[in-house]
């Protein structure tokens, strides 16, 4: 079994690929990845040596090294995450999440269609996120007959990436599945989105910018348990089905950023109340969804999947890695990042 992981140097990612490398030594893991401001082979240093692990420099935008990549090493899966992640990102620069999300997942799509035609036992595996279907009020789930609802240029081209990966399904028979998953975090989580950005404030006492009145709902999961998630839909997951994943674990911004501004006071000997005096409300996010939550029923009933930690106990492990790492911050957030720092923060 091949498989082209692409993405792979990024977040989920990483965790994916240590995770497939790690597990199923039988397997050669093909890790396609462009490496962009988000990807870091930093990031998979202790699995980098092993026999079953190949690393591909590559862009979904170039169908020339999709071509390559693909007679290369003749594939019979693609997990695809390779993507533009950031909502703020994308609200500054739309066109970017055009091209990688749409244009990129659809030149993949097209590739393994060609080098796939009339065989058997492919996977396109594409992963998505809950916020293709918008915003939920007070009360609700996202199931998988959710309408899709998109408000940010990210959720939008998710949106439309989706609906090629079924559209391929359909069209032409590619053996397609779609996951769509909720917020992660953990370790690797590159420091612009909340929590490691946050976590990577308090070491450095800058501030906390809360978006508008801080009460926007996620639902939090540990990126080891989508990577299991995902494992469990590679391998047993029905072809052309949607399964969303979710933490079961609702939390207001404002009292995630309480808690953590705790758990890194205790953790750095702090005065209790040292890091919650950086929070700062800021202008809030334009298109800001206001609450998300996954009914992940499906993958429970059908797959057996749940999430194995509790948000105390996965965060706690992540600011753990954050302070032990503080080499891997201070490269990530060197260069370009500090340039987009500045433009949305100062
Ligand atoms: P990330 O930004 O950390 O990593 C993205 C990776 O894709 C990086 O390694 C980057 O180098 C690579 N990449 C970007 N453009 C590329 C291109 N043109 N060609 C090849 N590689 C390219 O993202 P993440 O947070 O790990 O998210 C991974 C996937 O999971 C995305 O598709 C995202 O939409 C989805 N998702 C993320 C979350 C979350 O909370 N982070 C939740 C649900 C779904
Ligand atoms: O729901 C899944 C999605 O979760 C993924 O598809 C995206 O790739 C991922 O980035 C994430 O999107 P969010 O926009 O929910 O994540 P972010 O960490 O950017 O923001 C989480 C919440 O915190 C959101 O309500 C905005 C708020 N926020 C964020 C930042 C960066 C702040 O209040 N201040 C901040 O500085």
């Amino acid at each position: 079994m091949t498989i082209i992981v692409t993405g792979g140097a990024g977040f989920i990612g990483s965790h994916v690929v240590r995770r497939f490398v790690t597990n199923y030594p039988g397997y050669r893991i093909v890790n396609l990845d462009a490496l962009t401001y988000a990807g870091n082979l930093e990031n998979l240093r202790d699995i980098e040596q092993e026999p079953n692990y190949f690393f591909e420099k590559g862009n979904i935008l170039d169908t020339g090294d999709l071509e390559r990549i693909f007679s290369q090493y003749s594939p019979d899966g693609v997990i695809h995450l390779a993507a533009e992640s950031h909502v703020d990102r994308s609200i500054l620069s739309p066109l970017d999440f055009v091209y990688t999300n749409i244009i990129g997942t659809v030149n993949l799509l097209s590739v393994a269609r060609k080098h796939w035609t009339g065989t058997k036992g492919k996977r396109f595996y594409h992963v998505s996120t809950d916020e293709v279907y918008g915003a939920l009020g007070a009360t609700g789930y996202f199931t998988e007959e959710t309408k899709y609802d998109p408000h940010s240029p990210y959720s939008a081209s998710k949106a439309s990436s989706d609906h090629f990966v079924r559209a391929y399904g359909d069209t032409y028979q590619l053996p397609v599945i779609v996951t769509n998953c909720s917020n992660n975090y953990g370790p690797n989580h590159f420091p612009e989105k909340l929590i490691p950005l946050f976590i990577n404030n308090i070491i450095e006492k800058k501030p906390l910018p809360v978006y508008g009145d801080g009460l926007y709902t996620r639902d939090w999961l540990f990126v080891k348990d989508h990577a299991v998630a995902i494992d469990l839909v590679f391998h047993k997951g029905k072809d052309f089905e949607t399964y969303n994943i979710g933490g079961f674990n609702e939390r207001k911004n404002i009292d995630l950023v309480k808690l953590l501004c705790k758990m890194m006071d205790e953790k750095m000997g702090n005065a209790p109340g040292t890091s919650e005096k950086l929070i700062t409300y800021v202008k809030d996010r334009p298109g800001h969804d206001r609450r998300y939550a996954i009914d992940a029923s499906k993958i429970n009933k059908e797959l057996g999947w749940k999430p194995s930690v509790t948000f105390e106990e996965g965060l706690s492990q992540t600011i753990d890695w954050y302070l032990q790492n503080t080499e891997w911050l201070k490269h990530v957030t060197s260069g370009e990042y500090q340039q987009y720092y500045q433009k949305q923060y100062q």
